[in-house]
């Protein structure tokens, strides 16, 4: 199989996946891996402000350091993952956002964040996951720490602020469950729709959705409906990307190899359809192998990502490679 990140430049896109830089250093067949197929890398976890931030007199960038001189080692991008997310706060941040300072606190980290990864971070996921239609808030909005410590307009203001410290960067809104057609997917689309309208209203610059795609085998697809969701998004001047995909397998039946074909037919049927309604050049899934994948804390069996535990291909390397190098 072509790897991933030659198919992806032959169809002028980008392709690469979450990586820890643990599992770099300790595992070379990995690490191996992750060079031959990875155009791009975003740290699973070691960006986030509770790990970065443990307390608020001490910073700890070495995870981050490590998979940023990865990736600019290796040619590859690297994704900044994630400045606002209502898991992402370490517990000293929870309180100081809401005091009087409480603006200044999240400035200096992106400002800290945002500058010290300028020369090797292209792409921000500056808010994360910030609607929750069954928080029942008329505006769908996820009720958390950011939206006690500084209302609805945290949002709008944390693109500003994103968009003053670092004006060329992409500055991603990101989000997931909108892609299958389910009712809860089509209340999650249409609150992140009018939370795209708000930011525009307010004078935040979204250049792009995010769409995790964290799909599941057995959850309903229907790629018209889906595909019409992505045009509204791109017709509103913003470009849906795929930063977090894997195809969830644990309720599927049959063998191993059932299950990889299964797999593989909605990852291709998953980024045909992303491919045909927008104009996305990016596609990240959340993590390359099955050995590392974090949806094993959930399933121990679960078998998502385009290669298997021994770091083979599967049906699913085959058919993203295919549809990553199409025109
Ligand atoms: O392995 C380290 C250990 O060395 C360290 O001492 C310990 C102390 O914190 O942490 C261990 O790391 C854990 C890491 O997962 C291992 O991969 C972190 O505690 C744990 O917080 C982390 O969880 C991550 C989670 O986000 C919360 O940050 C998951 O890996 C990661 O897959 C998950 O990713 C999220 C995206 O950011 C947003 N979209 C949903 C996605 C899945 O939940």
């Amino acid at each position: 199989v072509m790897p991933l990140r030659a198919a992806a430049k032959a169809g002028r896109r980008r392709y690469g996946a979450a990586v820890s830089s643990e599992l770099l250093g300790k595992d070379a067949g990995y690490r191996d891996l992750i060079r031959r197929e990875c155009d791009i890398i975003v740290p699973e976890w070691e960006m986030k402000w509770y790990n970065i931030q443990k307390n608020p007199d001490r910073y700890d960038f070495s995870g981050c350091d490590k998979l940023a001189a990865f990736a600019s080692e290796n040619g590859m991008e690297l994704r900044g993952h994630t400045l606002v997310w209502h898991l992402g706060l370490p517990d000293w941040a929870k309180t100081r956002l809401k005091e009087a300072q409480g603006r200044d606190v999240l400035h200096t980290w992106m400002n800290t964040l945002m500058t010290r990864y300028a020369g090797v971070v292209r792409s921000w996921d500056v808010v994360n996951e910030a609607v929750e239609p069954t928080d029942d808030r008329p505006d769908g909005l996820r009720e958390s720490d950011w939206l006690a410590a500084f209302g609805t307009r945290y949002i709008s203001d944390s693109f500003k602020m994103a968009a003053e410290i670092a004006p060329k960067a992409e500055l991603v809104y990101n989000d997931y469950g909108t892609e299958h057609n389910a009712r809860w997917s089509r209340d999650r689309r249409v609150a992140i729709l009018r939370l795209l309208e708000r930011v525009k209203g307010e004078g935040g610059r979204i250049d792009a959705l995010g769409l995790q795609s964290h799909l599941r085998l057995g959850d309903p697809w229907d790629p018209k409906a889906f595909g019409e969701f992505l045009r509204e998004v791109q017709d509103m001047g913003i470009k849906p990307i795929v930063t977090e995909m894997d195809v969830r397998a644990d309720r599927a039946s049959g063998d191993a190899s059932a299950i990889d074909a299964k797999v593989a037919d909605l990852y291709t049927s998953y980024l045909e359809t992303v491919f045909a309604n927008s104009r996305c050049d990016t596609v990240v899934t959340w993590g390359l192998t099955d050995r590392y994948t974090f949806q094993r804390r959930r399933y121990a069996d679960d078998r998502p990502l385009p290669f298997d535990d021994d770091l083979n291909p599967k049906k699913a390397a085959a058919a993203v490679a295919r549809i990553l190098r199409d025109e």
